[in-house]
């Protein structure tokens, strides 16, 4: 799988890569990732790769030319590019699309800075628009990053122990279960005594029981979507 990144600040994704398992999957060459900077496509006299909206209103837009150069010159040495912007009119990313875009081989991020892109650029090249909640933030970048990030723990290998994907959140839209570590007693308060018992069948009944619980305390709207409770509204029919 490759990521490329075309952005105007390769320094705010770049050192994301340099630290712990994303570092490791890279130098396992699980993935690779690459940067395109719409600058150096910016033929005009300032490198300008920015301007007044068109009609007025607030805020500099990224110029078409200098970014839709950018993008074909990844088209050009790539079959199998796919396109993602990032904005806060995109749909909402979720796990479901972290699953599903890490069968890609290659994903390009777009992140928009200033008060946005050109629409024309979107409109002829993005295949996807994602945001990562319903919040505005300076520019792409971080939107990119977090989506890559989701991404790639779902690509075969990333992750030491594929246990961890299985009972992770969001599986069957519930919360993952609290957990615990050492100490047994930590502030005067102990785990569950199931968990220390050992008995595997019963600690996962009793860790399903707590994923719906938590899930319906912390995200209401998760609960009522789970598959679980639809199977235990079905077996109580
Ligand atoms: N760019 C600015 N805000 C964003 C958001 N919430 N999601 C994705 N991209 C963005």
């Amino acid at each position: 799988m490759r990521f490329t990144f075309i952005t105007l600040f390769e320094s705010l994704i770049r050192p994301y890569f340099n630290d712990s398992i994303l570092k490791r999957a890279i130098e396992r060459e699980l993935f690779e990732i690459d940067f395109v900077n719409p600058r150096d496509f910016a033929f005009n006299k300032h490198k300008k790769v920015d301007d007044y909206k068109i009609g007025g209103g607030a805020g500099l837009l990224l110029k078409p030319e200098p970014l839709s150069l950018a993008i074909e010159s990844i088209l050009e040495n790539s079959q199998d590019a796919h396109i993602i912007f990032t904005t806060p009119v995109g749909k909402l990313f979720r796990q479901n699309d972290a699953k599903r875009l890490s069968k890609k081989s290659h994903l390009v991020f777009v992140s928009g800075r200033y008060e946005g892109i050109d629409e024309r650029v979107i409109e002829k090249y993005a295949d996807e628009l994602f945001s990562i909640g319903d919040f505005v933030l300076t520019g792409g970048e971080l939107a990119s990053l977090a989506m890559c990030d989701a991404i790639s723990r779902n690509i075969e290998g990333v992750l030491g122990n594929t246990f961890s994907l299985k009972e992770e959140s969001y599986e069957e839209s519930l919360l993952e279960a609290p957990s615990f570590t050492k100490p047994n007693i930590f502030e005067n308060i102990a785990p569950p005594s199931e968990f220390l018992k050992g008995n595997h069948g019963r600690i996962a009944a009793l860790k399903k029981t707590l994923a719906l619980a938590k899930t319906k305390f912390h995200r209401a709207d998760l609960y009522l979507k789970s598959k679980i409770l639809q199977r235990i509204k079905e077996d109580e029919k």
